[in-house]
């Protein structure tokens, strides 16, 4: 019978792009959470990786301390939700899900991640999203989301839907999920450098921005921020 390959070639410069984001996540944990760290509580805390596409940053938080029967990810896709799972840890959940309608109880988790997800969504998208991330994150935890600012001039993903970007200079993602969460902090993700104004035209995969970005060829903003719930 001939073999089929099951999964695509994850491209290792996202993984290191991925490895970067979680320990940047770490650090702000050590950071604005000392009494979890020291309670020696990182093992405790239950995460959700949300819009987890094919795991890449929750299999790096399980490296970071988290249990994998406390490590969670969710993603509308259903393809990325089977490749997560051949390729995660025995006991990490994955489930089919859409970010504004999570199957999981109120406040049941430490930390939510929401790396580039929000920036698929419309402004009621996010609001909804966002009403549905509250509801299941305890009052002490963390809402980690990356988002591109509008510097950064986005291609065509490749499932085919033009991502958008938020504009940070006016708070615009802050502002449309001020009902529930309040920003603490943001860093500039790709610091220094001109801002990208224009992407060349074979640039037609986020691989190959990457790639650029890590080389320095490219300068666009991505901006990690903090949130805690209202
Ligand atoms: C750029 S990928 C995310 C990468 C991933 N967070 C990581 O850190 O490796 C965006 C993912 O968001 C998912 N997504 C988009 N809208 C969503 C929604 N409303 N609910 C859940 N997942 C969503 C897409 O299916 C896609 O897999």
């Amino acid at each position: 019978m001939e073999e089929k390959f099951v999964f695509d070639f994850i491209n290792p410069v996202l993984v290191a792009r991925n490895a970067r984001l979680v320990k940047l996540v770490i650090t702000y944990i050590y950071g604005l959470k000392k009494e979890w760290v020291y309670a020696g509580a990182m093992s405790k805390l239950k995460f959700l990786d949300a819009g987890c596409r094919r795991g890449i940053s929750l299999r790096l938080m399980l490296e970071a301390g988290i249990r994998p029967s406390n490590a969670f990810g969710i993603d509308i896709d259903p393809d990325a939700i089977s490749q997560a799972r051949a390729m995660s840890a025995v006991g990490v959940d994955y489930r089919v899900e859409s970010m504004a309608h999570l199957s999981f109880d109120d406040s049941f988790f430490d930390i939510i991640f929401a790396n580039e997800v929000f920036m698929y969504m419309n402004n009621e998208e996010v609001v909804e999203a966002s009403r549905e991330l509250r509801r299941v994150i305890n009052t002490s935890g963390l809402l980690f989301s990356v988002n591109g600012d509008t510097d950064l001039i986005l291609p065509e993903g490749s499932d085919g839907r033009v991502k958008r970007n938020f504009n940070f200079q006016t708070n615009e993602l802050q502002e449309l999920i001020s009902a529930e969460f309040k920003e603490l902090c943001r860093l500039n993700f790709y610091p220094g450098g001109e801002q990208l104004k224009k992407l060349p035209q074979h640039i037609s995969s986020m691989g190959e921005i990457e790639y650029k970005m890590d080389r320095n060829q490219l300068k666009g903003n991505y901006l990690l921020s903090v949130f805690k719930p209202n």
